[in-house]
């Protein structure tokens, strides 16, 4: 099988290719480095021995993806490339809809042009807004609060139409929780611009030393110790879901949706006390408001995921904490200054 993989580069997308080399798929990844660095494919050839393709290209340049898929020979596209900031979107909305929707639409054309036609894509938990109950399924209503995860929405309601349209496309639209964790070599991990907005790397900065405390945005919500709780993931379970889908497609046509959690949620009191563990030490922090659009408790049901996929996480609390903090320990500038 020859898959192309766009925002290869990516946290998500780095560890998506390790399992598609590792289970002898070959690999291309396509990315505009607007995000990550070349390093981490780098890296990902050397945990796996496998040589990879790499082209620096965006999206929205449909006279190279028309060369890249005129020499790939893909049979399938997972598509991860896209900006996933939500405060930024809400302050950059057109960059955003620019970005995620119409690089994805171009990237439709150029593969419908190639005749490749099975795709997996990048979808998000924040398509569900705020959920009235929680575990979270498939079939629960859709109502994203900020631009980002409009535009998860709008792409997912693109694919549907364009199955519609010509039955010979195969789509599955995976909706991740939070992806947390890094392989467990150490040598790929989360490396985000700037401030972390995100928990997990934020604590990990803060136990590496980059960082001096940490904010934990309320803590009267209605749980069991008063913080948030969300179902976090790890990035290599939801990179091997990816793999089971992709073997979906070839055997179910037209378009398939999951959920890709644990189906547990943690507490961000129970990620401290985790990592506080892993390294023997506390990490400090401070109770501070809630953050807007944060919401209680978020966690999803896994079964149809289980039970169409043959898919399940695999990975606890502790092991995304133990590889969460070995990435960062060993890697405590991420892949180093960007050039
Ligand atoms: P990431 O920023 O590490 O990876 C995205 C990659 O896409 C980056 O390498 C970036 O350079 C590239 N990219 C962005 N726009 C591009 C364009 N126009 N052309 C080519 N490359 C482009 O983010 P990630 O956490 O790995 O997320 C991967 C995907 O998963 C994204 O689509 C994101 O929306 C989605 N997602 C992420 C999370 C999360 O919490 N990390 C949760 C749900 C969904
Ligand atoms: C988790 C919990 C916070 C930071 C993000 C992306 C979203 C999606 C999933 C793409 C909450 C608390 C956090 C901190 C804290 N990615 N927290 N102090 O909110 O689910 O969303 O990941 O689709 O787009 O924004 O994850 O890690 O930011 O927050 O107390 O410094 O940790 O309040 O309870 P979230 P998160």
């Amino acid at each position: 099988m020859r898959v192309l993989v766009t925002g290869g580069a990516g946290y998500i997308g780095s560890h998506i290719c390790v399992e598609l080399l590792q289970a002898g798929v070959h690999v291309v990844a396509l990315d505009n480095l607007c995000n990550s660095q070349e390093e981490s494919l780098r890296r990902v050839g050397a945990i796996t021995g496998r040589a990879l393709g790499f082209f620096e290209a965006d999206l929205r340049d449909r006279e190279t993806l028309d060369e890249i898929f005129s020499q790939g020979r893909f049979d399938a596209v997972i598509h991860c490339a896209g900006l996933k900031a939500v405060s930024e979107s809400v302050a950059h909305p057109l960059e955003y809809y620019d970005n995620n929707v119409q690089g994805t639409l171009t990237l439709c054309q150029a593969m419908a042009a190639a005749g490749v036609r099975d795709l997996v894509f990048s979808s998000s938990a924040t398509v569900y807004g705020e959920p009235a109950t929680v575990p979270i399924r498939e079939d629960f209503p859709l109502g994203p609060t900020h631009p980002y995860g409009r535009s998860k929405l709008f792409i997912e309601e693109i694919l549907r139409d364009l199955s519609v349209s010509d039955p010979r496309w195969n789509i599955a639209r995976l909706r991740y929780f939070n992806p947390v964790g890094a392989h467990e070599s150490g040598r790929i991990g989360e490396d985000p611009n700037g401030i972390p907005n995100n928990l997990m790397p934020y604590i990990a900065q803060v136990a590496v030393g980059r960082l001096q405390r940490l904010r934990v945005f309320g803590s009267d919500y209605p749980t069991p110790d008063g913080t948030g709780v969300y179902d976090y993931i790890h990035v290599v379970d939801l990179a091997r879901g990816h793999l089971a889908a992709l073997h979906k497609l070839q055997e179910s046509p037209g378009v398939v949706t999951y959920n890709l959690g644990t189906g547990r949620g943690y507490s961000v009191l129970e990620v401290i006390a985790a990592f506080e563990r892993a390294i023997g030490r506390p990490i400090p922090y401070d109770i501070v408001e809630r953050r807007p659009g944060d919401i209680a408790c978020c966690y999803v049901d896994p079964s149809l995921a289980r039970d169409e996929l043959g898919w399940s996480a695999a990975y606890d609390l502790e092991r995304m904490v133990a590889d969460t903090w070995r990435w960062q320990s060993q890697n405590p500038d991420g892949y180093g200054a960007r050039p």
